[in-house]
Parts: structure tokens; C-alpha cells; sequence
């Protein structure tokens, strides 16, 4: 978005809906309340995929912030392989962490209404929120974005692809921790269902065009309890474990952390030459609350194609639409659908470098953290793959893309399939954007950064890495000096 357009106040409609729906459920021993333990076992359960094989976390690994943790896939293609062999989506995965803070989906007219003409109604709104690249989970139907998108992916053919959500419902109902979930949700929310046999379950769910045998009665409790599986997750979702804010950057507005001279220069420039914060919003939301790196707007930066994306592979004539494939579909926002093709969702950038091996060359002790939440994977690190589609392999040339995406030639004597990240450096230029229109040529292009501002705003961007503020630092000499509490401001 642009720098002087402000989005209306941002609401955390879930924060409301956890204090309310909590209200009869008990703290236990561990730091989880029940329904965010219930929400941890679904997201983690193999079982909630047509051939048990495929949870939530197969694609939003913790370790490396929520997102794929496979290098292989990463380096090249960037989208994750369904429950079933050979069935992909087209997008890269998001992380799954601080989605639950997005506002509903909504178009903002109000912040372009300029002048007392109506015309200016006629301008095109900015849409704000969501999960999704393209803002499709809104948040209309269960009141929050990630609770909407929760019910997604297990009945999606190309992810978990159960064919019924009464497959869902029973696995979860009948299996290791149904009673949890009467638990949480009343006595009955999940005994009270009359199944069919255990055998006839399985062979609905097993066939990618099966049905549950079952009564009206019980097709509403269905209903209601695959309402209830997603609440859960997103109450996961929306707890310390997922959204921990425990950064440096949190530390440091803490009064515990104190940046180092990179990590300085590279939030001056955060904030200012690189423009990043006009749309990575780094001063606290509404009540101080911590930064989230985004304004949950939709903008089309010009990113290329991935040529290994495995659906464009499919699809050689296929680009991706962005927020225009979703509003094109919605009454009252189809009419803005071509001006907002190609904008993809401003992605948090919390944890964006957490698990790379791009991570272990920034910064002081970011080894040591890595380490700390890299317990029990056989790599220490990993490449991560970078925009809704995964062209970019690395911070570092995000950031030179944003320096100098309108100053480098465009790779034109290149075979559009060739035109990966690694060639693109190569030949020192950059493949065509996948969505031509709308490319924002305000805000970045040609930002005029040196090789050690590029650095240094790596640096600040791995300063956003949780797990530091659980980790165990020496009590070295520069570190007394981190401890001293600093009066903070924004970052
Ligand atoms: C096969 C990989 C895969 C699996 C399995 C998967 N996801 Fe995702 N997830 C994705 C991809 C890809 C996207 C982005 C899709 C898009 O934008 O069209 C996504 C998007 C999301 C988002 C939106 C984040 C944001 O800020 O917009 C959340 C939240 C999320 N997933 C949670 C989940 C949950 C919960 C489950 C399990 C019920 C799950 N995912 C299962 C790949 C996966
Ligand atoms: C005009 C708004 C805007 C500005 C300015 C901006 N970004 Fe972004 N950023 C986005 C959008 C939109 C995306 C996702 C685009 C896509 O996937 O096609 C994104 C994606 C990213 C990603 C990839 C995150 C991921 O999870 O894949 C990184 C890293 C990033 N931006 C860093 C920066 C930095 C650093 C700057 C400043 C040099 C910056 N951005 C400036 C809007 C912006």
C-alpha cells in the first residue's frame, strides 16, 4: 500500500472470541489451556488426511516459522506434494503464525474518500485482511481469518483431501483425544454422534469420493463439531506457542535486547530508504501491541514466475491472479477484480529467516538459537523459499530484488522455464514480473541501497526470529550490557 494511506484500525476480533469461549476451561499443568491442546493435537495429527499421512504441521513446521522445512522442494518448486501422490496446490506455504491477528476481510472505500464528491466512491477501495495469499479464509463465516481457513485444508484434494469432514470429525471424535474434546466443548460435542461402523468409515474416507452414511441429526452435529475441530486449531494458533513474540526485536522493546550496529543500520533502513515499513508496519498495533511486520494489504510486486512451480509446469499459460481470483467471485468487490490482479497478501515478515542456513551467517549468536529450535530435525538448517510462489531461495536476494528489480535488464534472452532465481543472478537480471498489471513502481525498484545496507536488512529481518528470548544467553561481557533495560520504542 502506499505510505499515506492508513487502514482503518486494525481489530483482533479473536482475542475477543478466546476470552469468551474459554471461559469454562481450565488452565492445566501445561502452559496450553485445553482448547489450544486440543487445537496442538489436531494441527499435529497424520491421521486427518485421506491416507494418514499428511498434517497441518507437514507444511507449517514450527522449527522453521511455520512454514515447509523440505530444502528439496524449497529450492525449486516451493509447493507441497497433497496426501495424495502427485497432487499439488499452486502457492507457496505462509507461515500459519501470527495469521490468527489478521482482521477480517474488508474493503476500505473510507481512507479514498478525498473529497465531498460522491464520484469519489467510485475509486477503488483498498482491501484490507484475511489469511491467504489472496484474503480468501475472511473470517465471515466463524468470525476470525484462521479459524475459516482451519477448514480448509482437510477436505482440499491437493492437501489432506478427505472427501467428507465427517472423516475429520469421527478420526478426531473416535480417536486418542476425542474425550478432550468433549472436554472443551461440552459433554456430547463429539459423543452424541451415531457413526456408522468403524469399517464403513473407513471405506468413505478412504475414497476420494466417498460419503459418511448419515442421519440429518447427525449431519448437523457434524456441522457443528467440524466448526468446533477449526476453533480449535485456531486457538492453537492464536496461543503462545504459535504467536510467542519472543524475538529480538521483542527483547528489544522489552528493554533486554540491544541491536547491534548491523541490525541498527538495517532497521534505519527498514524504516527508511527501503520503505519496507510502509507496508511491513513495524510500530505497534492498537494497544501497544507488538509489531507484526504487516498491514495486511494486498499489492503486486512484481515477482516472476517460479518456472518450477509444479501447476505453472502443468498450466504453461497460467499466472497467478492473486486478490483478483478471490473478489472476482464476491458481489459488491468483482468489479475491482482486474485492478487488483496480481496483488498478493503482505506476509508477516516474524520468523521469516528462523531455520535457514541464510540465518547462520547474520548476526551474533543466531547459531545458538538455531540450534535451540532445531532439537531433534537431522539438519541444522535449511533453504526457505521466499513470495507466494517461491521464486526467491534467500533474504538476500528479496532484498536485492526490492534494490534493484526497475534497474537491472529484464532476463529477456532467456527461456521463461529457465528463468530460476539462481539463473536470473547468473546473467545479472531479472525475469518478467508473472502479473504485469499493477505492479507497484512506487515503493521499490530502484531504492539506491549499497551491498552492506542489503546486509544489514537482512540482519534486522533475522532480528525477527522467535526463540531468543527463551534461549539461554552467556553472561558475557556484551551481554550484561544487552540486559540493561533500555526505555523502548517502536521498531
Ligand atoms: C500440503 C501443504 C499444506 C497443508 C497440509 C496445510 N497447509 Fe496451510 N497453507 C498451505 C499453503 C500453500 C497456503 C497458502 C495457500 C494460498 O494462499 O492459496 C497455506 C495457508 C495457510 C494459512 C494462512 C496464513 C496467512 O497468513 O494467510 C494458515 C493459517 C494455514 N495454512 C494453516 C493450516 C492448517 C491449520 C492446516 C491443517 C488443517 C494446514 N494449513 C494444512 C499449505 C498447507
Ligand atoms: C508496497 C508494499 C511493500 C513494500 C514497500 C515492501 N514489501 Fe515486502 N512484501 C510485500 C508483499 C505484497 C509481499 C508478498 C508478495 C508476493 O508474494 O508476491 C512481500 C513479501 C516479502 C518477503 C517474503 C516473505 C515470505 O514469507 O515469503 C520479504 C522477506 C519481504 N517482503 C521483505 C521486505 C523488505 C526487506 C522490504 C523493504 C526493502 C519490503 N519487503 C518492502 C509488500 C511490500
Amino acid at each position: 500500500m502506499s505510505k499515506n494511506t492508513i487502514p482503518a484500525p486494525l481489530i483482533y476480533p479473536f482475542a475477543l472470541f478466546i476470552c469468551a469461549s474459554t471461559a469454562t476451561v481450565f488452565a492445566s499443568d501445561s502452559s496450553l489451556q485445553p482448547i489450544e491442546k486440543l487445537g496442538k493435537k489436531i494441527f499435529f495429527d497424520e491421521h486427518l488426511s485421506i491416507n494418514r499421512n499428511q498434517s497441518c504441521a507437514t507444511c507449517h513446521v514450527p522449527e522453521v516459522g511455520w512454514v515447509g522445512d523440505d530444502t528439496e522442494i524449497n529450492e525449486h518448486g516451493a509447493v507441497y506434494e497433497g496426501s495424495i501422490k502427485g497432487e499439488f496446490g499452486n502457492r507457496k506455504p505462509p507461515s500459519s503464525a501470527y495469521a490468527t491477528l489478521a482482521p477480517l476481510f474488508y474493503a476500505d472505500f473510507g481512507n479514498r474518500l478525498l473529497g465531498d464528491n460522491d464520484m469519489e466512491l467510485a475509486v477503488d477501495p483498498l482491501f484490507v485482511g484475511g489469511n491467504f495469499w489472496d484474503g480468501r479464509a475472511t473470517g465471515w463465516e466463524l468470525g476470525n481469518p484462521a479459524a475459516d481457513q482451519a477448514q480448509g485444508p482437510f477436505l482440499n484434494p491437493v492437501e489432506q483431501a478427505l472427501p467428507d469432514m465427517a472423516c475429520v470429525v469421527y478420526r478426531v471424535c473416535e480417536g486418542r483425544y476425542g474425550d478432550l474434546f468433549d472436554e472443551v466443548w461440552g459433554p456430547n460435542a463429539c459423543s452424541n454422534i451415531n457413526w456408522p461402523s468403524r469399517g464403513e468409515v473407513n471405506r468413505a474416507c478412504k475414497d476420494p469420493d466417498g460419503q459418511v452414511a448419515l442421519s440429518p441429526m447427525d449431519r448437523l452435529k457434524v456441522d457443528r463439531a467440524y466448526d468446533r475441530v477449526a476453533l480449535s486449531i485456531a486457538a492453537f494458533e492464536d496461543s503462545s506457542e504459535s504467536n510467542a513474540f519472543t524475538s529480538k526485536i521483542d527483547a528489544h522493546r522489552a528493554g533486554f535486547y540491544e541491536f547491534t550496529e548491523q541490525e541498527k543500520l538495517g532497521r534505519d533502513i527498514f524504516r527508511g530508504k527501503g520503505l519496507c515499513s510502509a507496508c511491513h508496519v513495524g510500530t505497534p498495533g492498537p494497544g501497544a501491541a507488538p509489531p507484526l511486520f504487516t498491514d495486511f494489504t494486498y499489492d503486486n510486486l512484481g515477482v516472476p514466475r517460479n518456472p518450477e512451480n509444479p501447476f505453472s509446469i502443468a498450466n504453461p499459460d497460467w499466472a497467478d491472479p492473486g486478490l483478483a481470483g478471490f473478489i472476482e467471485n464476491v458481489a459488491g468487490y468483482a468489479e475491482y477484480a482486474l485492478t487488483n490482479l496480481g496483488k498478493q497478501k503482505v506476509p508477516t515478515l516474524r520468523n521469516v529467516g528462523l531455520g535457514s542456513c541464510e540465518a547462520l551467517e547474520y548476526g551474533d549468536d543466531n547459531e545458538e538459537q538455531q540450534k535451540g529450535r532445531g532439537k531433534g530435525r537431522d539438519d541444522d538448517c535449511i533453504v526457505k523459499a521466499y513470495m507466494h510462489n517461491g521464486f526467491f531461495k534467500s533474504l538476500k536476494t528479496v532484498v536485492h530484488f526490492y534494490n534493484t528489480r526497475d534497474v537491472k535488464p529484464t532476463c529477456e534472452s532467456l527461456d521463461i522455464l529457465d528463468a530460476t532465481e539462481e539463473v536470473a543472478l547468473a546473467n545479472d537480471c531479472w525475469p518478467a514480473p508473472e502479473v504485469a498489471e499493477n505492479v507497484n513502481i512506487d515503493e521499490l525498484g530502484d531504492l539506491g541501497l549499497t551491498e552492506e545496507e542489503e546486509v544489514a536488512l537482512v540482519a534486522f529481518m533475522m532480528a525477527m526470529s522467535d526463540g531468543y528470548m527463551d534461549a539461554d544467553h552467556d553472561d558475557d561481557d556484551d551481554d550484561k550490557g544487552n540486559r540493561k533495560r533500555m526505555g523502548k520504542d517502536d521498531d
